[in-house]
């Protein structure tokens, strides 16, 4: 039986930042699965605790993930993305007929639903593949920090800052807006960059948005002691604007 798998975006974090489109497939799939952490499958994953404000829980079904390994293909990856897939395949055998898979933000920006989806369709190249798009945390950032993201005839760069200090620095260089996913592990090292641009005091951070421990603020009043931006954190450097419209 052909089957259909939905990407389906659930936002950064707040449970309300959620289109009513993802409810709506959430709560008629056949099958609802969502990511958690492996090796602390005990957690409520990041899209888990969305997902659990709009679908009872029997519903849901917890897939493990290597959502924290970096450094490329790890063997903890690709395994996870089998066993996922090989998941997804189980659910349609079993009879469904649509299976979602929840992910945080939008399921078309940097997410682990791209190599799941591929690896599904590896398997079976007859099953159909639709996403939902969601709010990312880099438009929720802008939100909650009061910070127009683009203007005029600026442009936008979103980058995980794991490409490297060069990279962020080219990017800035363009003087377009600059969105940094994917923490920092040297905060002195992104400051220093941002300085060499004269653009630290437009940048602001975004730790855990939406999550009860939630940290947003001008990256220049991070703490001296803070060396390390958290994986789930989003740097936000608007482009410099002068009166209005002059990017028109
Ligand atoms: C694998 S990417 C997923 C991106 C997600 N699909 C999106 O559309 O926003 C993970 C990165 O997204 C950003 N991110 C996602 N949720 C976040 C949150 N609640 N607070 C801060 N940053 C977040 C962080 O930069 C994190 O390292």
């Amino acid at each position: 039986m052909i089957g259909l798998l939905i990407g389906v975006g659930v936002g950064p974090g707040d449970p309300e930042l959620i289109t009513l489109k993802a409810v709506r497939v959430l709560g008629t799939a056949d099958a609802v699965l969502v990511p958690v952490m492996a090796g602390n499958e005990q957690e409520t994953g990041r899209a888990e605790a969305t997902v659990l404000e709009h679908v009872p829980a029997d519903r849901v079904l917890r897939v493990p993930f290597a959502l924290n390994d970096r450094g490329g293909v790890t063997a903890g990856r690709e395994q996870a993305w089998d066993a996922a897939a090989h998941a997804v395949l189980a659910a349609f055998d079993h009879g469904a007929a649509t299976v979602a898979f929840a992910t945080i933000g939008d399921p078309n920006v940097y997410s682990t639903f791209g190599y799941l989806a591929q690896t599904v369709r590896g398997l079976r190249p007859d099953v159909a593949v639709q996403t939902v798009p969601g709010i990312t945390a880099m438009q929720d950032l802008a939100a909650r920090s009061g910070t127009v993201l683009v203007e005029g005839r600026e442009s936008l760069t979103l980058m995980p800052i794991t490409a490297g200090v060069e990279a962020f620095d080219a990017a800035l260089a363009g003087r377009g807006t600059v969105v940094a996913y994917k923490g920092w592990r040297r905060t002195h090292d992104m400051v220093e960059a941002l300085r060499r641009h004269d653009r630290l005091d437009l940048a602001v951070s975004g730790e855990r948005l939406g999550l009860p421990d939630e940290r947003i603020g001008p990256l220049a009043d991070t703490p001296l002691t803070h060396t390390a931006l958290p994986y789930l954190s989003t740097v936000l450097v608007p482009a410099r604007r002068g009166r209005r419209g002059e990017k028109l």
